[in-house]
């Protein structure tokens, strides 16, 4: 068997790689690139064997009985059968640097031993009980979680995911407010369920059924790299786009003022006058590619929300719990304090839990009628719950995102001016985006076999990275918040080597 680190330094990874990129971009990279081998780091940890069914058993079991529609990743999807912290290793032993970390929530490292140890403690004293009898988790949980928010944030319902959560949330900023209109930013993701559906607004995520978007409204989504206005001073990033501005201190964010306006103009036009009972947006889009908002966008929105008797609800699945490295909610980062907020994914490290958070007014709104939820808060979700704001304060890592995603964002920023495919770079922390474009000036996307050719080699190379965005040209990089920036280095390089590697062939 080969190893990953065998792998990593193979004479086929060791060879300079030559560019002539005339079918994908005359001008996609220089003519020669050299390429810098780095080795994967190290990891001392020794996978149990895998015992498992074969590859091609699970394969068959996997088209007999799963549904169809469910993706794989990669030509050969992988079996995973192990992870430790950063890493992940599949059935076969080789090891990869996981750069998504379970879709953004593996947040303190896989199998990470203090949260294992508070689960398996928990599980020999009590695994469920549903809330109609107290036990202390839940309450341990709803008081160090809530302490972690601002002004009257206080109240929290616990769930079992983010789609969960976000119901939850149009339904309390419903009967809060008595209206009945929602506003949601274009690209955004907020879930799949049949009322979330209607939030997410991507084409590729909606079924065509009648009534998935009542009294939904998608706004035009303030993006500074692909959208009409935004420019090099509007994102509140480390990298900023190519295009010039001419913003300064006095003027502010022109493109956010812009933004704005079109906002203003669906209150105008689409809304029953001074009646809205929420808008929703992610602090930076998550499936969408992780897109950021021109500085200011968001505190103004909330503002005319609440002017027209609404909640500003903040989607943080994706950005909570200090991944974005300046704050522990990516809503800080905006200057605001929300109504509602909702959070899933790196809440509980992989664990299926999500919860809300609200102020006590607005969480009477639920006392109209019985509202229940199984499993919201068990005793195994409350005690990993608490392991995993341990782990995070413990071992400093909304600072080691800010420290190692700054590094990560400049070093990717370096591969913007080598590689023209490379549009754009953008994100905070370990919330990062890496655009691939066939054409720097129209920035239309790299062609799909393209992207799946340059991530297809990264994995070969031991890096696992996501993508997103409606054309799927977007690599997605938010891993364990534990990496370092060896591991930024093996990474970069990696993408580089693929880059190159592909380019050369084309
Ligand atoms: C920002 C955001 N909100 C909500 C969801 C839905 O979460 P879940 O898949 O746990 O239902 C997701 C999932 O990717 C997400 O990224």
């Amino acid at each position: 068997m080969m190893s990953r680190n065998m792998l990593g330094s193979s004479s086929r990874l060791m060879r300079q790689c030559r560019c002539n990129a005339s079918t994908l971009n005359s001008k996609a990279a220089p003519a020669t690139v050299s390429v810098v081998q780095t080795e994967m780091p190290d990891c001392d940890f020794q996978p149990p064997q895998y015992k498992g069914p074969s590859y091609d058993n699970i394969k068959e079991l996997r088209k007999n009985h799963l549904t169809p529609n469910m993706t794989a990743y990669y030509k050969k999807p992988l079996l995973m059968h192990s992870g430790h912290m950063q890493w992940l290793f599949d059935h076969d032993g080789n090891r990869y640097l996981d750069m998504f970390g379970g879709i953004v929530t593996v947040s303190v490292g896989h199998c990470h031993p203090k949260v294992n140890k508070a689960l398996e403690e928990q599980i020999k004293i009590l695994w469920h009980t549903t809330n109609i009898y107290m036990h202390p988790k839940i309450h341990e949980y709803a008081q160090r979680l809530t302490a972690k928010f601002p002004g009257d944030l206080k109240a929290v319902y616990f769930v079992n995911s983010g789609s969960e959560a976000n119901d939850l949330a149009m339904l309390m900023a419903r009967l809060h407010t008595g209206n009945q209109d929602i506003l949601t930013l274009r690209n955004c993701y907020h879930g799949m369920s049949p009322y979330t559906m209607g939030l997410t607004a991507h084409s590729t995520w909606r079924f065509p059924l009648p009534g998935v978007a009542n009294s939904i409204h998608h706004v035009m989504n303030p993006d500074p790299y692909l959208g009409i206005w935004g420019g090099s001073k509007c994102r509140d990033s480390p990298v900023q786009t190519d295009r010039t501005c001419d913003c300064n201190s006095e003027t502010g964010c022109k493109a956010a003022d812009l933004y704005y306006n079109e906002l203003e103009q669906t209150f105008k036009y689409s809304l029953p006058r001074g009646r809205v009972a929420a808008m929703f947006a992610e602090s930076i889009q998550g499936v969408g590619g992780t897109v950021q908002f021109p500085k200011g966008y968001i505190k103004k929105a909330a503002e005319l929300v609440r002017a027209n008797g609404g909640v500003f609800i903040s989607d943080e699945v994706q950005t909570g719990f200090g991944r974005t490295g300046d704050h522990f909610w990516g809503f800080e980062g905006h200057g605001i304090v929300p109504d509602i907020v909702t959070m899933a994914k790196g809440i509980g490290n992989g664990f299926p839990m999500a919860a809300v958070v609200t102020t006590p007014k607005i969480a009477q709104s639920l006392g109209m009628a019985l509202h229940f939820n199984t499993y919201g808060g068990n005793p195994m979700a409350g005690a990993v719950g608490i392991a995993v704001l341990d782990v995070i304060e413990e071992e400093q890592l909304q600072k080691n995102s800010l420290e190692v995603g700054t590094y990560f964002l400049k070093k990717l920023a370096e591969l913007r001016d080598k590689y023209e495919i490379i549009g754009d770079v953008r994100g905070k922390g370990l919330m990062i985006g890496v655009e691939l474009v066939s054409d720097r000036t129209t920035k239309a996307p790299l062609g799909v076999p393209h992207v799946l050719e340059i991530w297809e080699t990264c994995k070969d190379m031991g890096v696992l990275f996501g993508r997103g965005g409606l054309n799927g040209n977007i690599f997605r990089i938010k891993p364990p918040m534990c990496i370092n920036k060896s591991d930024v280095k093996f990474a970069v390089d990696v993408l580089s080597r693929a880059i190159s590697e592909v380019l050369s062939k084309n």
